[in-house]
């Protein structure tokens, strides 16, 4: 797609009205293969991208209160010979097989989704539904889908059928959780430089336990940690180096009263504080060192999401993060669908160096295109890198809705942009290294878009290098925007 301005509306690369159709439930559930509707699909491409989402803005009709509290619906991709097959499939979990049958909401969700009937219906009522929505990863023989504040669900990786939840071995308690934001650590210098899965869980309350696992590639426990902070924590992803993890805590303020009433979402009562500083604590992954848990501070806005981290040397970790200026409260009486993104600010990439031994942080903004879903090579995690993907905007400035691939060059501070507007809207890309690659941006850039125009959804598949288009595939529906997948070389 070029950049032709749509002429109904030439202040806007975009109308909301296609953004927000993007945004109506799926039901269907299907497998078939896709056919491409431009370019072929590179031979060598060979493996199974996954992807998470909330399926259903909606239950029997009632519409939910935010994206976020949509039960999950899985996607995959798998590539082989030039060919793609699709399926997909609603996490299939306690609260949707519930609600599905009731054809009504009868659980509390984080972001403001309340059971019908009122506040009484809801007041003292502190069980959320897992609603498996956020990520989805392959790790240890298990598919997982992932949301922060439940355990995970395993489905079959070719199937896609829900196989129930899983404690991970026992390692997790049944009332625990498990982030949606683990990283693979390619390498590990402190576990026999053998891959392995780094993940977390907040146990946020009045006052806050991060949790840390590291586990192999079986799935077996490597270590884990308990470190408390104070206050309440709201912690959505992290960053790791070959000996830190590295924890931004949000400057927020929880209100408990209208939640425990039952009269709002709990994400509906927390206030973000925009003067005060972000607390950082960078904890000391291998702890026989005798290594003590540092605080930093800084300003940084609100953070979702970190690109990658790295030691640069002894003393210092740079963190690459995606930062907001001010977070808008989320407003009971108001659809997300109605959002104003030209009144908000825009996320924008930021490097922090932290400085371990005087305790002082430096940022410095690299990107301030309006981004999100950041994403580099797989084998450069925890390491120093040179290039990062995320979604942006069609517009340089401002704030709106991702519709956009933006390659960044942390060397030369080049950018490659390719653009799915008017009419189309990006999701995370997903970066693939080509088998016998030899340079870090040798790859394939796959993304999922919603194009408006057709109603449905397409899988685009752009070189690494240039962000040329290469192919793309057509679905027979849309997927309403997701959140997060992974990628994985095995062919499901
Ligand atoms: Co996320």
């Amino acid at each position: 797609m070029t950049s032709v301005l749509n002429q109904a509306n030439t202040n806007r690369p975009y109308s909301k009205q296609d953004w927000q159709q993007g945004y109506e439930s799926q039901r269907r559930e299907e497998a078939y293969w896709l056919k491409p509707v431009s370019g072929s699909v590179p031979k060598q491409l060979k493996g199974t991208l996954f992807r998470n989402g909330p399926g259903l803005l909606d239950i029997g009709g009632i519409p939910i209160k935010h994206p976020f509290d949509g039960d999950g619906m899985v996607c995959a991709f798998t590539f082989d010979k030039g060919n793609v097959y699709f399926r997909n499939r609603f996490v299939r979990t306690q609260g949707f097989l519930e609600e599905q049958a009731a054809g009504t909401i009868l659980y509390r969700n984080v972001f403001g989704t309340q059971k019908t009937g009122g506040w009484w219906k809801n007041a003292f009522d502190f069980q959320f539904k897992n609603v498996a929505n956020t990520n989805i990863i392959y790790w240890g023989g298990k598919l997982l889908a992932l949301w922060e504040g439940g355990l995970p669900y395993r489905l079959d990786p070719h199937t896609l059928e829900t196989l129930g939840t899983d404690q991970l071995e026992g390692v997790l308690e049944a009332e625990d959780a498990f982030a949606a934001h683990p990283w693979i650590e390619p390498q590990s210098v402190i576990n026999n430089h053998q891959p392995c899965l780094i993940n977390f869980y907040v146990d946020a309350g009045l006052s806050t336990t991060l949790h840390t696992y590291e586990f192999d590639s079986n799935f077996q426990l490597l270590r884990n940690q308990r470190h408390p902070v104070p206050g309440f924590a709201f912690i959505h992803d992290f960053a790791i180096t070959p000996h830190y993890y590295i924890f931004f805590q949000n400057p927020v303020k929880f209100n408990p009263i209208p939640y425990a009433l039952g009269l709002r979402g709990a994400g509906e009562c927390i206030k973000f504080q925009p003067q005060q500083n972000t607390r950082i604590w960078v904890i000391p992954r291998n702890r026989d060192r005798g290594e003590t848990v540092k605080q930093l501070e800084v300003n940084a806005g609100f953070i979702f999401h970190h690109g990658n981290a790295f030691e640069l040397n002894e003393h210092q970790l740079c963190v690459d993060s995606i930062c907001y200026a001010d977070l808008p409260d989320v407003d009971p009486n108001s659809d997300f669908r109605d959002v104003d993104f030209e009144a908000l600010d825009p996320g924008q990439l930021w490097r922090f160096t932290l400085n371990l031994d005087t305790a002082t942080v430096e940022k410095e903004l690299a990107e301030p295109r309006c981004c999100e879903f950041p994403t580099i090579h797989p084998q450069k995690v925890g390491q120093p890198y040179r290039y990062v993907f995320m979604g942006t905007a069609h517009q340089s400035r401002g704030n709106a809705p991702l519709q956009a691939i933006l390659k960044y060059d942390w060397q030369t501070q080049q950018r490659h942009v390719w653009s799915a507007a008017p009419r189309g809207f990006v999701s995370e890309p997903t970066f693939v290294p080509k088998p016998e690659a030899e340079t870090e941006d040798d790859g394939w850039v796959l993304t999922l878009i919603y194009n408006a125009a057709k109603h449905c959804s397409e899988l685009v598949i752009l070189a690494g290098s240039n962000l040329e288009e290469i192919a793309r595939l057509e679905l027979k529906y849309h997927i309403p925007y997701g959140l997060h997948g992974s990628w994985v070389s095995q062919c499901f």
